[in-house]
């Protein structure tokens, strides 16, 4: 089977800390594909409803706020940015309170109905890479190329809080590491579209991997489907 590049559809899931957004990012980069961060939506939605206070039980409202609230996803030179509402939040979406409040959010029903529905519609023609938890299982269960990404809880959790250094947010490896399994148990037993591994996905542990390497061994399964693919 060969696929056109434009119709290509690529699935990065796995827990938090995994390598899927940098591994999403530079394959979408490399291919001039889409890349859409969908963890970044419901980041995004996390954090309005943790400024507007807004309850969760609350169904009439959270329809209202998700049907008035806009997000978007956009590139500069120095990355990849997220509005909501027309403000940049790119950093006020990571700090560790909203990766807390962000776990009973992407529980929600509704929210995720809306989510998925918005990611759809965005992937409709094909030409993206996705990342999150439920892209292989839920969102583009098509998808030609189905990636699961993994790696050691300790391994992950001093990446996350590399990550978290560099936005000068100092928290212990053991903090990290505990919100980071918490999170991931939190993922993988919720009711709606709980993080697995798709059937047929293929998985990559990235433990002891580079980012160089994540990104070869995804390119490769996209050559056996893509001939002749060209890099940028
Ligand atoms: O990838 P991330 O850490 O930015 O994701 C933030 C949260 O959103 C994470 O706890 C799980 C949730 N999420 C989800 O439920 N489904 C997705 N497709 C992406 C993220």
């Amino acid at each position: 089977m060969s696929v056109d590049l434009k119709s290509l559809v690529i699935a990065i899931d796995g827990p938090a800390s995994s390598g899927k957004s940098t591994t999403a990012r530079l394959i979408a980069q490399k291919l001039g594909l889409m890349y859409l961060d969908t963890g970044a939506m419901y980041r995004a939605v996390a954090l309005k409803i943790y400024r507007t206070g807004i309850e969760l039980t609350d169904k009439a409202a959270l329809q209202k706020m998700l049907e008035s609230t806009k997000v978007e996803q956009f590139c500069t030179d120095d990355g990849v940015h997220f509005s909501l509402d027309g403000d940049d939040v790119s950093e006020a979406i990571r700090t560790p309170d909203i990766s807390l409040w962000v776990g009973p959010v992407s529980e929600h029903g509704m929210v995720r109905e809306y989510l998925v529905e918005w990611q759809r519609a965005i992937g409709r023609n094909g030409g993206i890479v996705a990342d999150g938890r439920d892209i292989g299982t839920v969102v583009f269960p098509a998808a030609q190329v189905k990636v699961y990404l993994n790696a050691d809880a300790h391994v992950r959790a001093l990446r996350r809080q590399k990550e978290l250094f560099a936005r000068g947010i100092a928290q212990s490896a053991e903090e990290v590491e505990e919100a980071i399994v918490k999170r991931d148990h939190r993922d993988s037993t919720r009711e709606h579209s709980p993080l697995s591994k798709a059937a047929d996905a293929v998985e990559i542990d990235t433990t002891h991997l580079t980012v160089g390497d994540q990104v070869e061994q995804v390119l490769a399964l996209v050559r056996k489907l893509v001939p002749n693919l060209a890099l940028r």
